[in-house]
């Protein structure tokens, strides 16, 4: 955008606007590029003209978290010019962006001259972005503890859960055997369905506190996990109505083959949970090229629901479930990017969801 539309000089009398904009420096930031560093003397107003700047605090160990965005039309670095004080976050251009910079002796001489009216309209930009930002880093830093105590204590509670839980399937898989009547059978199925379920629940958070950085790769034959996964599951498979249909080739890839059987249970674990019980059809596919294996999971259930779409494999995202942990796809995805590998969706109402993941046949 040029310059003289940028919303900052509408807060000035047209001469001091002219002004401005003679005096303001224009510079291209490439993408990826520092344009100041937190704890950095403020010196500068900057408008964005094209372009956008990412805003990141310092967090523990060199990490950077993303605070607030600001895009054209926007402007920052304000607040230090105002007040004196140093950088209070790091800013980067993402993407190519074009900034006008303006120094800050000359920004308080023409703050000095606005109008009164003009000086509120631009305080009430600069406090409404302050609120979002805060209420966006309150909100971060909320969940992110969220995630640690969820690390931290749910892992010692959950691996005392699974006992029972086996206990229990083991006992009604006793009970289906000796007693061959339709009705124990139905009620036993039952059983070990919401068992199973139970105990689906418990892996996906013991697997999330444990982290997927840890991968024991080695070459593993697709045909021969998908198949060890179809007879893990069969039971459940059955007891849920689902028709789960195997088209696969051999494909041999560097892989955790736990890790893959993980990423298989939760997202076909979805699939016949959003069934509800009705039944449905399940495809899993293997394919390949000379670079990739290539994994697609169909269901020809509801869909994922639009209001999750844009956030479906962050954590604790879940809808529609009494008991969902919202971690499924997190850590399905956190073990596809493991691998350098990819996961994408498609998804539509009433006629289904596919997952399709990609892993490099050659660990990277
Ligand atoms: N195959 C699917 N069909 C329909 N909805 C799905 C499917 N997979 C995931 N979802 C939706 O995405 C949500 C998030 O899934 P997930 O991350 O596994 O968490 P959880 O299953 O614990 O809710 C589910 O609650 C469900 O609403
Ligand atoms: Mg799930």
């Amino acid at each position: 955008m040029d310059l003289a539309s940028h919303q900052f000089m509408s807060y000035f009398e047209p001469e001091q606007a002219a002004h401005l904009c003679q005096i303001a420096v224009l510079e291209s930031f490439a993408e990826e590029t520092v344009v100041f560093e937190e704890g950095q003397a403020a010196d500068f107003l900057y408008l964005v003209l094209e372009g956008e700047v990412e805003f990141s605090k310092r967090i523990d160990n060199n990490k950077y978290q993303t605070v607030a965005v600001a895009k054209a039309d926007d402007f920052f670095g304000e607040l230090g010019v105002l007040d004196g004080e140093p950088r209070s976050a790091r800013a980067v251009a993402a993407g190519g962006s074009t900034l006008a910079k303006i120094c800050s002796e000359e920004l308080i001489a023409a703050l000095q001259f606005a109008k009164g009216s003009s000086v509120l309209q631009m305080f009430s930009f600069i406090i409404k972005n302050l609120r979002y930002t805060t209420d966006r880093y309150v909100s971060q830093f909320v969940h992110k503890q969220k995630m640690v105590l969820v690390g931290e204590m749910v892992s010692t509670i959950i691996h005392d859960f699974k006992s029972p839980f086996t206990g229990i399937k083991l006992a009604s898989e006793m009970l289906k055997e000796l007693h061959p009547d339709e009705e124990t059978q139905e009620w036993c199925e039952l059983i070990q369905l919401q068992v199973q379920r139970m105990l689906g629940m418990a892996e996906e958070v013991l697997e999330f506190s444990r982290g997927s950085s840890m991968l024991v790769k080695k070459p593993i034959n697709l045909i021969q996990t998908l198949r060890k996964f179809e007879k893990l599951n069969r039971v459940y498979f059955d007891a849920a109505k689902v028709d789960l249909v195997l088209q696969v080739a051999e494909v041999i890839v560097e892989a955790d083959e736990n890790k893959i059987l993980r990423v298989l249970q939760n997202l076909v674990g979805n699939a016949v949970e959003a069934f509800g019980g009705r039944g449905g059809r399940v495809e899993l596919t293997v394919t390949q090229t000379e670079e990739w294996a290539k994994i697609k999971i169909y269901d020809n259930g509801p869909g994922i629901p639009q209001a999750i779409q844009d956030k479906l494999f962050e954590p604790f995202v879940t809808y529609g479930k009494r008991t969902g942990t919202g971690l499924g796809t997190a850590i399905a995805k956190s073990i596809v990017d493991a691998h350098k590998g990819e996961i994408t969706y498609e998804s539509e109402d009433q006629k289904g969801t596919t997952f399709y993941i990609r892993l490099p046949k050659i660990a990277r």
